[in-house]
């Protein structure tokens, strides 16, 4: 499961997993089409990725919907879950703060919360600060 599939970031993740045989259950609303007007407009990337993809189905949820996520990944039981859904300006943030907080940090805790109920209790910040940890041993 991606979520941020129709992003930069979740859309590479969608296509590199597909390519290994993966199937992919991706989460997008679009919010980057809220934040940054038609430019910021993300449905160009999900229909590409519908497209191209052998294994790919979009699911339309705001990450923020805690019943809808949970609802969803009950039946799908994903084993992986690559949560990037983000809101990625540093000035929107300042202008936009209760949006910036939700998506970016309290959203990780029940997506979190979800992943450790079913069994997942490796996360990318666990894997993230390994890497961290060994990029520092090799200094
Ligand atoms: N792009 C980079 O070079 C880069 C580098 C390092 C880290 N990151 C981080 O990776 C994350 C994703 O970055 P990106 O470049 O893919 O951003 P992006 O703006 O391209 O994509 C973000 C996606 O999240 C979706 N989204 C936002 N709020 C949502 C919500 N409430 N529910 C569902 N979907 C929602 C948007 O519609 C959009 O498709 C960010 O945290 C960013 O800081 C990005």
């Amino acid at each position: 499961m991606v979520t941020d599939s129709n992003g930069l970031i979740g859309s590479e993740v969608v296509e590199y997993f597909d390519a290994q045989g993966w199937k992919i259950f991706g989460i997008d609303n679009n919010m980057r089409a809220s934040f940054f007007g038609a430019k910021g407009d993300t449905r160009w990337n999900q229909k590409r990725l519908e497209a191209n993809c052998r294994n790919f189905v979009h699911h339309e949820l705001d990450i923020r919907d805690r019943t809808g996520v949970a609802a969803l990944i009950q039946p799908l039981q994903p084993d992986m879950i690559v949560h990037a859904a983000a809101q990625p300006s540093h000035d929107l943030a300042a202008k936009r703060p209760f949006d910036d907080f939700d998506i970016n940090a309290s959203d990780l805790s029940h997506l979190k919360a979800e992943m450790q109920s079913r069994g997942i209790t490796r996360t990318l910040d666990d894997i993230f600060e390994e890497l961290v940890a060994n990029w520092h041993e090799r200094l």
